[in-house]
């Protein structure tokens, strides 16, 4: 009987799930016979542009049946007005009488495939060596001292001066190992779109923490720790972050937020800087003893950032940028 009984729970959870099912799909259809609008038709409406929209429709496409609407989200960003003009078709929509929906839904699926065509640039990027052979990525790194360090003759290629800048030894080469180009593209977009808080955070970290054993001879010897981290490092460091917040998703709440179509690397990069600054301040606040805490505290400010990406309205804007981050009204 103990059989038969498992046999009953599972047919009746069968078709109390059946039921479920149709009752849902049922209600779909008398609110689309009551409105006169589909599902997306209504997020468009109830929804205003941005994360709150683009994250809802992205939604609604994945849990769609429908393979036209499933395959929307991989389209090539080319074909992405094809694809609307045949979302409208099938939902039977008129795009004469509601040109702001196609309109809508375009730049919505636009920033969708955006996302995933800038998952894949900054993946390659990081996959990509430092190669001190290639001419322009040696050029990119002259460029970097020659931002932060503009009045010191860097004396060689190879030279302990890098550590001035926050580099662990002569060859900042091998600090690159964890996020390869990517790390170096994101220090020289901080150095040069946002030089000012770049010099402030690199003059910051060169400052002895404790005011008391202020020598030129202690200066020297604790360079690299003296309010607790090397510029440099921490620069790296924290591309691994914003690396991690883009490919788990955590970022696509600020960047359907910050960028009207395509996100690109450019945001990526203003991410970054933001994230750099934040991350100072954050330091400073929790005034850690020396950089063996540096785990915990970035720990803590990855939680945080999280929690602040949860909200569909936040953009993690950076100062600088707020020209370049209008939000275009659709
Ligand atoms: C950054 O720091 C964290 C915590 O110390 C570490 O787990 C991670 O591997 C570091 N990333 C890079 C690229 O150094």
């Amino acid at each position: 009987t103990i059989h038969f009984l498992d046999n009953l729970m599972v047919v009746t959870q069968f078709f109390v799930f059946l039921y479920c099912k149709l009752l849902w799909r049922g209600l779909k259809f008398v609110v689309r016979k009551f409105t006169g609008r589909c599902e997306l038709q209504r997020i468009c409406y109830n929804n205003k542009h941005g994360a709150r929209r683009t994250l809802k429709i992205e939604s609604s496409l994945r849990y769609s049946k429908n393979e036209l609407l499933q395959s929307a989200l991989s389209v090539h960003p080319d074909k992405v007005e094809k694809t609307i003009d045949d979302v409208m078709a099938l939902k039977k929509i008129n795009p004469d009488t509601n040109p702001q929906l196609s309109i809508s839904l375009q730049a919505s699926l636009l920033q969708i495939v955006g996302y995933r065509s800038l998952v894949a640039e900054v993946e390659k990027l990081r996959r990509e060596p430092y190669d001190s052979e290639n001419q322009e990525h040696e050029d990119m790194l002259m460029k970097l001292w020659k931002e932060l360090r503009p009045d010191t003759h860097l004396a060689g290629r190879i030279s302990k001066q890098w550590c001035e800048i926050g580099f662990q030894g002569s060859d900042p080469k091998t600090d690159f190992r964890g996020m390869g180009l990517l790390g170096l593209h994101n220090l020289l977009y901080f150095a040069e779109h946002d030089k000012a808080t770049a010099l402030q955070m690199l003059h910051d970290s060169l400052q002895p923490k404790h005011n008391e054993i202020n020598t030129a001879e202690w200066e020297q010897k604790n360079l690299d720790k003296a309010i607790g981290f090397s510029f440099a490092i921490v620069g790296i460091n924290i591309t691994d972050l914003a690396y991690s917040l883009l490919v788990s998703g955590a970022l696509k709440t600020h960047l359907y937020n910050v960028a009207p179509e395509m996100p690109c690397l450019m945001h990526f990069q203003q991410t970054f800087c933001y994230l750099m600054q934040e991350f100072h301040r954050f330091w400073i606040e929790e005034d850690p003893s020396d950089i063996m805490e540096f785990n915990r505290v970035r720990s803590k400010f990855h939680r945080r950032i999280l929690r602040q990406l949860k909200n569909p309205d936040m953009a993690l804007c950076p100062h600088f940028s707020a020209s370049d981050l209008h939000l275009v009204n659709l």
